[in-house]
């Protein structure tokens, strides 16, 4: 299958789950992904409600807020929904029946074999994670890409295995119906992961170490003047480390002044600097950079009907295709009653 539209242009899909507020590891991670594809691909972003469901189906009251805000947040941070379809998974059932036809054919063992469903059952002890809906989570992010005739998915190296499978699962599909599905390449993102304020290797919302982009200025600089930092310095004329230090990590991402940045290094190095004048000097860059994506979402989010018909029309757009899709899969098949 060739995956083009009439447009020439490959076609790519992603999708975030609204499970909370996002945040600056989002924002370099899946957004500093996301946004410079457009211009370069038929882009497809989707909030994937379903898979939030997998884990945390007993509480879904803020499901709904949490989708707003993030698909303002993406906006905001650079999506343009003329140029990108976004959209909502549950707003375009067919990805369910894609879902189911593929579990038909896809075995078990491939999905209890995926590094993520032992690592979570682990690591997340609290949640119930003993459901169909669990173990299926790949093949339905599966049906999410291969209903688009997605060729690649901008996603973090946690996001490979998933790829993987969905790879084997439509070859498989294939073999048996002829080649009606595309698989999919995963697309890595090249600055995948920021450290948490506490200098833990991941920014997450379990953890507690996150700037939030909906944080105000203030908030900013109060995090930043808490961050972890390299812990040998107790006085401003020790000599620091800079590499791997989180606090020149964020500097090295968001601060544009390459000669300001470069000069605290050799200070900091020497110590000819102090924690508070680098880190301030964060917290304004962060804030520059952070202020009109603050702006932006709260005009966004101050009209209640903005958000809600930007993903309707996204979800009608991409149910047009998924239509098309599924009657293929539908012929291929043999399930067409005519
Ligand atoms: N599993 C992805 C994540 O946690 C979210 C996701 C769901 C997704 N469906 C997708 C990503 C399809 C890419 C394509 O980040």
């Amino acid at each position: 299958m060739t995956a083009m539209l009439t447009s020439g242009k490959a076609r790519v899909v992603s999708g975030m789950r609204p499970t909370g507020q996002l945040h600056l590891g989002h924002l370099v991670g899946a957004l500093g992904n996301w946004v410079p594809l457009q211009d370069q691909y038929d882009c497809f972003y989707f909030v994937a409600d379903w898979h939030a469901l997998t884990s945390d189906y007993a509480n879904t009251a803020q499901l709904t807020t949490f989708a707003y805000e993030n698909a303002a947040d993406w906006i905001a941070a650079g999506l343009d929904p003329e140029k990108s379809t976004i959209f909502v998974q549950s707003l375009v059932p067919e990805h369910a029946e894609l879902y189911l036809l593929l579990s038909m054919v896809v075995p078990v063992p491939w999905l209890e074999r995926v590094p993520t469903y032992k690592e979570q059952q682990e690591n997340l002890k609290d949640k119930d994670l003993s459901s169909i809906g669990f173990l299926g989570y790949p093949l339905l992010q599966t049906a999410d890409v291969a209903i688009y005739d997605a060729r690649f998915v901008p996603v973090g190296d946690d996001q490979v295995a998933h790829l993987e499978l969905a790879r084997e699962s439509v070859r498989r599909f294939n073999n048996f119906y002829g080649d009606v599905l595309v698989e999919p390449q995963p697309m890595l993102t090249k600055f995948s992961r920021l450290p948490g304020l506490d200098g833990d290797k991941k920014m997450s919302k379990s953890l507690g170490n996150t700037i939030h982009l909906s944080d105000s200025a203030a908030d900013v600089m109060k995090k930043v003047r808490s961050m972890y930092t390299d812990p040998k310095r107790v006085r401003a004329d020790i000599p620091g480390t800079v590499e791997g230090n989180p606090v020149f990590l964020y500097h090295d991402a968001f601060n544009p002044n390459v000669d300001e940045v470069n000069d605290l290094k050799e200070r900091y190095r020497t110590g000819k600097v102090g924690d508070v004048e680098v880190k301030t000097k964060l917290a304004n860059a962060l804030n520059v950079h952070l202020e009109p994506i603050r702006e932006r979402r709260v005009e966004l989010l101050s009209s209640p009907n903005t958000i809600r018909d930007i993903l309707h029309d996204g979800s009608a757009r991409a149910r047009v295709i998924a239509v098309e899709t599924m009657a293929r899969v539908r012929d291929a098949m043999k399930l067409t009653y005519r």
